[in-house]
């Protein structure tokens, strides 16, 4: 190659050099042949300062060097024949990047090693892998801040840092990142950056998830109209949900910003997100009605609005919803239950909700899962309550004032709780039709007797019932019942097989 600079040759003899030159690159690639080298000697020095268990990569070793393209957990570009990606997932790798040379692998597009054991600070020098596209460290234990270096990977499309020890400040030279499309941060321990640095329209995946991270709602994510997921969930944002999240995210198909400080109102524009199909509010402070806007997200499979200050009515419109198949209100103050289908689990638990309940809920056909917990519904439960509901295993009605007219008709039931109301007469022999019943909670009733039946019967027939203390007194029969078993002041609680009978 010296040859080529020599300045006693004549131009055709170096126009020769030189042809000949790229006829020998291209038939035997010296430069690449050498550069695959010094990657095989970088791994392997590497490797030498991990600890596997069990020891996995035994293509890696000293004697291989000249076969790193078909080393494991290695793929080279066909025309370099170099390393492309490097693949070290869930490896169970102890160890640190400190002593990992980066500086050889020019042509690396793919880094990931995500869910091994790999601690320590990631390295600055990371930086210098300026074709990759693809970063995958989540799921290990780096500690330190993020490297404002890794806003030099100008190619990236994907980095993931989940779940690892990361603390300080988001670097806002991460928005220099023109190609993400892919960033989770979620699970570290970061604080917040001056998000108005920020610019990342491409993003089509984000998540803060689980950091330390305050203060208003990054507004540059109302830009990133790419966005399909967002999760936000367990920092202690405060102030307003933006509407442009409603007006500009309109490709959002997963919104999460559970167990944040949010506040004010869910506006009408929510209905503007047709793709939304899980919506998390979860545990904040947003104090609006439920709009019935929410209706027109009819792509809507799960829907979390538990733990705010939402009042009035449960809209009807909610009955469009007919793929949701958990609905999670609980812990508001709704005071209405509209005509819901296809439901598999209604948590509407400590609401408001009042009257009776509707006749058009014996007809959720799909319901697995009730929970009418603490609320102030009166009347009777509609009489073909579970006639349709093959599949329903848990219901509690606990904390109301509702009188079952008859509910045999449940027989895969497993959990029934009706503590707490205001239930009166006899227990019912019918109890023993509940063929799968384990669970029974009958306590704080004014359940009068369990005359007319058997209570050998009973015992045997219930396992966990729980009545109150004045029932079982009066309930002569069941003074068979040994008396440490009675575990709290007013429960007595059996644990005897339930059997049909
Ligand atoms: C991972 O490695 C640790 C020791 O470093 C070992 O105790 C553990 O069993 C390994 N786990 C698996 C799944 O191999
Ligand atoms: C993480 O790695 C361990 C082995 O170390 C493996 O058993 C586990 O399935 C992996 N988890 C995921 C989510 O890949
Ligand atoms: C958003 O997605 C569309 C369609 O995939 C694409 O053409 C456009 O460039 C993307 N916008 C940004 C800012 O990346
Ligand atoms: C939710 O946030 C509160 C503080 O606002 C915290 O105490 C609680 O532990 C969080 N819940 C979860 C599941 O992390
Ligand atoms: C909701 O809370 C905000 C402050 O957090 C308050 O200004 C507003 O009046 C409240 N709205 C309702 C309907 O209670
Ligand atoms: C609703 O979900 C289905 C299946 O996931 C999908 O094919 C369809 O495009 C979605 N519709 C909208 C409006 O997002
Ligand atoms: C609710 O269902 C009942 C009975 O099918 C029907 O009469 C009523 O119009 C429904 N309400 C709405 C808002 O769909
Ligand atoms: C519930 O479904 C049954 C059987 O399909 C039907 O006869 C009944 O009218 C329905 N009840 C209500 C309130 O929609
Ligand atoms: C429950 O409803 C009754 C009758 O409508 C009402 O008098 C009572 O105040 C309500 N209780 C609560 C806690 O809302
Ligand atoms: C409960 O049983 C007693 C004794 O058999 C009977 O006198 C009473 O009428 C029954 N009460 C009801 C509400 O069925």
């Amino acid at each position: 190659m010296s040859s080529m600079h020599n300045p006693s040759m004549a131009a055709s003899q170096k126009l020769y050099a030189a042809l000949f030159h790229v006829l020998l690159l291209s038939l035997f690639p010296l430069n690449a042949k050498s550069s695959a080298r010094t990657q095989a000697e970088a791994l392997l020095q590497w490797r030498s300062t991990l600890s596997f268990s069990p020891p996995p990569l035994s293509s890696w070793s000293r004697s291989n060097l000249n076969n790193l393209c078909k080393w494991t957990a290695v793929s080279c570009s066909s025309t370099s024949q170099t390393v492309s990606q490097i693949n070290l997932g869930s490896l169970n790798i102890t160890g640190t990047l400190a002593h990992f040379n980066f500086t050889p692998f020019t042509d690396l597009t793919g880094f990931d090693i995500q869910n091994n054991s790999v601690n320590g600070a990631i390295p600055s020098a990371i930086g210098s892998l300026s074709k990759l596209t693809h970063l995958d460290l989540s799921v290990n234990l780096f500690e330190g801040s993020i490297p404002v270096e890794i806003s030099q990977l100008t190619e990236l499309q994907y980095l993931s840092l989940y779940n690892n020890n990361l603390n300080g400040i988001i670097p806002f030279q991460l928005a220099n990142l023109p190609k993400v499309r892919h960033l989770d941060l979620g699970a570290n321990y970061l604080e917040n950056p001056d998000w108005s640095k920020f610019s990342m329209p491409s993003l089509e995946y984000l998540s803060f998830s689980l950091n330390e991270l305050t203060a208003e709602f990054p507004h540059f994510i109302t830009n990133c109209r790419n966005l399909t997921f967002l999760d936000l969930s367990l920092n202690k944002f405060t102030g307003q949900i933006p509407e442009l999240v409603f007006t500009n995210l309109g490709k959002l198909e997963t919104l999460n910003l559970y167990n944040n400080s949010f506040q004010g109102n869910i506006p009408s524009s929510i209905g503007q997100l047709k793709h939304l199909e899980k919506l998390d509010l979860r545990n904040n402070a947003l104090n609006s009605t439920i709009p019935p806007e929410l209706g027109l997200c009819t792509n809507l499979t799960y829907l979390a609005l538990a733990g705010n200050h939402l009042s009035g009515e449960l809209p009807l419109s909610l009955s469009n919803l007919a793929k949701i198949a958990d609905m999670g209100l609980s812990d508001n103050s709704l005071s209405e239950v509209g005509n819901l289908t296809m439901l598999q689990i209604l948590d509407l638990n400590t609401n408001q909700l009042h009257g009776e309940l509707p006749q058009t809920i014996s007809n959720i056909t799909s319901l697995t899962s009730i929970n009418l917990f603490g609320n102030n519904l009166s009347g009777s439960i509609p009489s073909d309550f579970g006639k349709y509901m093959r599949s329903l295993e848990y219901a509690s009605f606990s904390y109301n004032r509702e009188v079952p007219q008859s509910l045999t008709s449940l027989k895969g039931l497993e959990y029934l709780d009706f503590s707490d109301n205001k239930l009166t007469g006899n227990i019912s022999k019918e109890l023993g039709s509940y063929e799968k019943l384990s669970s029974l909670d009958l306590s704080h009733n004014n359940l009068a007797a369990f005359s007319k039946i058997n209570p050998q019967e009973l015992l045997m027939a219930i396992q966990d019932c729980a009545v109150k203390e004045e029932d079982y007194h009066n309930a002569q029969q069941l003074t068979v019942a040994s008396p440490q078993r009675i575990t709290k002041r007013f429960l007595l609680v059996l644990s005897f097989r339930f059997v049909a009978y």
